[in-house]
């Protein structure tokens, strides 16, 4: 039995091989229509989710399985005090793989050692978010063909975007990589981010708060949303919030070829006005996220 807490818990190899399945998914969907037959999945979302659960949801539909679970601590034993480990013990009895969200760094781990089935790891706290990353990567794949040689700007809520953590993790592990590292000073890449990745490995890094100056070298632009819920002070939020704003006059001098890529929910950081513009491919990665949640679900259920 194995869970997926961090993205690096998955191998190159394994990602290539979730990457065959999910494109092989887009292609012969009928063809994995009773893969998970009689199987159920519990969303245990202590946090609120809309893409991540829902798509972790029709997932499993599309398998050919079932769902249960809770989308908000209040509806659930948490609310009288149960621990997390209780919950996914308890839930083991009913359900043969776990997506969990929890507020709390590490409860995801917590819970892997308590539960008897899988746990995926659906986002903790501003840690961690690798199915997001899952998306992320099928969607850099289909749109440049690989992931070697690519100059990745990574723009807004640094410190606490936990998709942002693991896309560096993820994407650190190929060749040719540059990160640009676009935020206010106070919402900087965190230190074990900085060191324990990018110094580690030797990858490529500059930090700046400068979006326009950037534009003209990026490949991606992954664009993020300042994490509201996890700032002490309401004021420092509203001071932060609108620190990028991305609209159709700030793309003229960035590549023909860029992908903008944002998870989403986005407030403010893309205009509307971006979205016709061919591209904006965050709603391209909310439908990348089923096929490699398909592909993941099969794959921990040790489905042929
Ligand atoms: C992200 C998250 O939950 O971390 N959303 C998502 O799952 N697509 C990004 C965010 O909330 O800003």
């Amino acid at each position: 039995m194995r869970s997926i807490i961090d993205i690096l818990d998955l191998s190159t190899q394994e990602i290539d091989e979730l990457i065959a399945t999910a494109c092989d998914i887009i292609d012969n969907p009928d063809k994995y229509a009773e893969k998970c037959k009689r199987k159920k999945l519990a969303t245990l979302f202590f946090e609120p989710s809309t893409r991540t659960r829902l798509s972790f949801e029709a997932a499993m539909y599309e398998l050919g399985g079932n769902v249960i679970g809770f989308s908000a601590a209040n509806n659930s034993s948490a609310a009288k005090g149960e621990s997390v480990s209780d919950t996914v013990k308890t839930v083991s009895c009913y359900a043969d793989i776990i997506a969990m969200r929890h507020p709390k760094e590490g409860a995801p781990m917590v819970a892997s050692m308590a539960a008897s089935v899988p746990i995926i790891n659906a986002g903790d706290g501003g840690h961690n978010h690798p199915t997001q990353t899952l998306a992320d990567l099928l969607t850099i794949y289909r749109e440049k063909g690989g992931f070697d040689n690519l100059t990745i700007g990574l723009c807004g809520d640094l410190k606490f975007g936990r998709t942002v953590h693991s896309l560096i993790n993820a994407m650190s592990r190929y060749k040719g990589i540059k990160f640009i590292l676009i935020s206010p000073e106070e919402l900087k890449l965190p230190d074990y981010v900085t060191n324990n990745v990018l110094r580690k490995n030797n990858i490529s890094y500059t930090e700046t708060t400068d979006l326009l100056g950037s534009m003209p070298e990026l490949d991606i632009l992954y664009m993020t949303r300042v994490q509201r819920e996890r700032f002490f002070n309401e004021q420092d939020y509203i001071r932060l919030k609108d620190s990028y704003i991305l609209t159709p006059d700030k793309l003229e001098t960035a590549k023909e070829d860029l992908a903008v890529m944002h998870p989403l929910p986005r407030v403010n950081e893309i205009s509307v006005a971006v979205d016709n513009d061919k591209r904006a491919c965050y709603f391209k990665q909310v439908l990348n996220g089923k096929y490699m949640r398909m592909a993941l679900i099969m794959k921990l259920l040790g489905v042929e």
